[in-house]
């Protein structure tokens, strides 16, 4: 993607609120994000360093970042969090959904606690963030010279809001709430300048899913699922986001972009079936 539209920085002038941005893919996409001149707030749950380190990462590159501590799937730590926003930047633009996890086990011995973290954490965080954003977006209004939309938001979801996943149930039923919420937002919004959509990675090279790619072994069985035969960076993921939330995609609203290599193309078919 080009960095920039008429000879500026893509995103130059927004303000971006990224949830989960001190690892893997919302690391990435809070960097991307400063890269394309947008100034960004680096939520996180805990670790200070780590939210510092994207943070440095970004100011290195001649970016604007700060750091809020957060939990997205608490009500008032969500208001802090886009009041913190909003004393640093004067507004919110953009909101990248990032925030997520995994709490598996076979669904016969998953636990209520499981269930609940996971839905609390990747789907109640999703409402109580994109709450949060629209009303900051509708309380600010349009701003044409900063951007075409009133305000954008990018749910994180996965493959896994539409292929089942044994093992994973909490995980799967929260990413399939996350794509029929995007979709809900979307048409709710539109009439009012506000874009809602959703990147739906497949398998990504962070610590959620480590099991999955640090030994050899894995990785292989891994291969057998994504037609594209290599795992995917967080930088992959991090630039469809950047795109999504810019005018460059001004009439994409309620669709979901698959970044997977493949993974959602039913591998198990080629040469079979
Ligand atoms: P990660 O484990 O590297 O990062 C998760 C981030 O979320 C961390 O910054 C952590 O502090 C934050 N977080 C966790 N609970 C939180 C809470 N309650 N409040 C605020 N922040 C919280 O994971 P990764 O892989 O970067 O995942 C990011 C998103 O991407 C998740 O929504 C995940 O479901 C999704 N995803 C990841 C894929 C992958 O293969 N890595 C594939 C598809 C989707
Ligand atoms: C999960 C990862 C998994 C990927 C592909 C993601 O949503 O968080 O653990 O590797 O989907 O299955």
């Amino acid at each position: 993607m080009a960095g920039k539209t008429e000879g500026k920085p893509l995103l130059e002038g927004q303000v971006v609120v990224v949830t989960g941005a001190s690892s893997g893919i919302g690391r990435a996409t809070a960097v991307a994000f400063g890269g394309h001149g947008a100034k960004v707030v680096v939520n996180y749950l805990s670790g200070d360093e780590a939210a510092d380190a994207t943070v440095g990462e970004i100011e290195a590159a001649g970016g604007e970042a700060i750091r809020v501590a957060g939990d997205v799937s608490r009500e008032d730590q969500v208001e802090r969090l886009f009041a913190k926003a909003a004393d640093a930047f004067g507004t919110v633009h953009i909101l990248v959904n990032n925030a997520g996890i995994q709490q598996d086990a076979p669904f016969e011995k998953m636990t209520l606690d499981q269930w609940r973290k996971v839905i609390d954490v990747n789907l109640t965080g999703q409402f109580l963030c994109a709450r949060a954003a629209i009303r900051e977006f509708l309380r600010r209004g349009p701003q044409p010279e900063v951007s075409k939309a009133v305000g954008k938001i990018v749910s994180m979801s996965s493959v896994h809001q539409a292929i089942p996943w044994a093992g994973h149930a909490n995980y799967a039923a929260s990413k399939g709430g996350v794509m029929l919420l995007t979709e809900t937002l979307a048409q709710e919004f539109g009439h009012r300048k506000i874009r809602v959509n959703a990147v739906a990675p497949g398998a990504i090279r962070t610590p959620i899913n480590r099991g999955a790619w640090e030994d050899e072994e894995s990785l292989k069985e891994l291969m057998t699922l994504i037609p594209y035969r290599r795992i995917g960076e967080p930088a992959d993921v991090a630039e469809a986001v950047c795109w999504l939330a810019s005018d460059l995609s001004d009439y994409v609203n309620g669709t979901t972009l698959v970044v997977d290599g493949g993974m959602m193309l039913y591998p198990g078919f080629r040469g079979n079936g």
